[in-house]
């Protein structure tokens, strides 16, 4: 193999083609969005995750009356039938792929029945999450915390990707959306586990988007506020804060699948951001009040700091009276 360095010249042609196609379809979203999204997904063939409820659920239907083909996934196979069967009703055409994505060997068996199937995914929307409420000293012993956010949020999105990017290179056509939050411009307290995936996941997204720059395959992010599905209703705080209805995320959604734009943020999102990189002393004051302020319960079998350290000195001290 040589060491040489070998250069190519680079396609710069489809950096204006795709401007141009930007600024038309962000016309035809602002002016006429039914008629675009009809126009983007009619006959497309589009594989969603977390379409069993929330914000799939609803994202689903809009989808399938606009004219596509959906391939909904989730683990609860009643209520994605249940969902498929009203669409069907409806005259649209949506098809359910049950099973657990973090199993990575079920993604690729959802991804090879629904190429057999369809043929193709034109659209990718890795929509299905887990979140996780937790401050990190109350995870010192649950470390599965962080292994299963990452395995659904972040390695169940890219294995998809993994197995449908190949076809959509080929097609020289694709979308890929990946769901993420406006935790990752604000870092709110008691979300370690949650966000570090889905900064995961939006660090994929751009150095993708930043590769398949020339092609016609292109990668989204949406970064969701707080929005009232099950998701979030464990948490009882969220119940009187104001929130992003499921209707207004379904919106952010259709939008993005019109334009394709990169991400979608909205102005606390860029506020947040804004914060962080301006005045991040500031920033960090103001998410730490916040999180002193609200009391947490410890989980179950939580054993305090002391206790541990303690019982860490024990084990020491006996080791060493052992030796002596
Ligand atoms: N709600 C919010 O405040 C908020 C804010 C920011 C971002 N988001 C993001 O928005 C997306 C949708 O969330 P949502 O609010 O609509 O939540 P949701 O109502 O709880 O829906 C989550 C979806 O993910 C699916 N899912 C969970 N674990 C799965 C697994 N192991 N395998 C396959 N599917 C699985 C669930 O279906 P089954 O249980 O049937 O498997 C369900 O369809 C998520 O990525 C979330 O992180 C939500």
């Amino acid at each position: 193999m040589s060491n040489e360095l070998k250069f190519r010249v680079p396609r710069v042609q489809p950096y204006f083609s795709r401007l141009k196609n930007h600024w038309t379809w962000t016309a035809k979203s602002l002016l006429t969005p039914s008629q675009a999204l009809r126009e983007r997904v009619q006959g497309k063939v589009i594989l969603l995750t977390g379409a069993s409820s929330g914000i799939g659920e609803q994202v689903a239907d809009k989808l399938a009356d606009a004219g596509a083909i959906l391939l909904l996934v989730a683990r609860n196979r009643d209520k994605l039938e249940m969902i498929a069967s009203a669409i069907q009703q409806r005259g649209g055409q949506a098809f359910v792929y049950p099973g657990d994505l973090s199993d990575l060997e079920t993604c690729d068996r959802i991804c090879e029945q629904a190429l057999q199937d369809h043929g193709r995914v034109d659209i990718l929307i890795n929509n299905a999450g887990r979140s996780i409420r937790r401050s990190i000293k109350f995870t010192y012993h649950r470390f599965h915390d962080y292994e299963r956010t990452l395995q659904l949020n972040y390695l169940a999105s890219i294995r998809l990707a993994m197995n449908l990017l190949p076809g959509m290179e080929a097609r020289d056509e694709g979308h890929i959306i990946n769901v993420s939050t406006v935790g990752v411009q604000a870092n709110p307290a008691r979300f370690s586990a949650y966000l570090a995936s889905k900064w995961a996941l939006e660090g994929w997204t751009w150095v993708a988007a930043n590769e398949f720059a020339h092609t016609g395959v292109r990668f989204s992010s949406l970064n969701y506020p707080l929005v009232r599905t099950p998701m979030i209703a464990p948490t009882k705080i969220y119940r009187y804060m104001p929130v992003m209805s499921p209707e207004t995320a379904v919106n952010w959604m259709l939008d993005i699948i019109i334009t394709q734009n990169k991400r979608k943020l909205g102005i606390f999102g860029k506020g947040a951001l804004a914060m962080y990189y301006l005045l991040p002393k500031t920033s960090e004051s103001i998410v730490n009040l916040s999180y002193q302020s609200v009391f947490e319960e410890p989980p179950a079998n939580y054993l305090s700091s002391k206790v541990r350290a303690g019982n860490a000195a024990n084990t020491a001290s006996g080791k060493r009276q052992h030796r002596a």
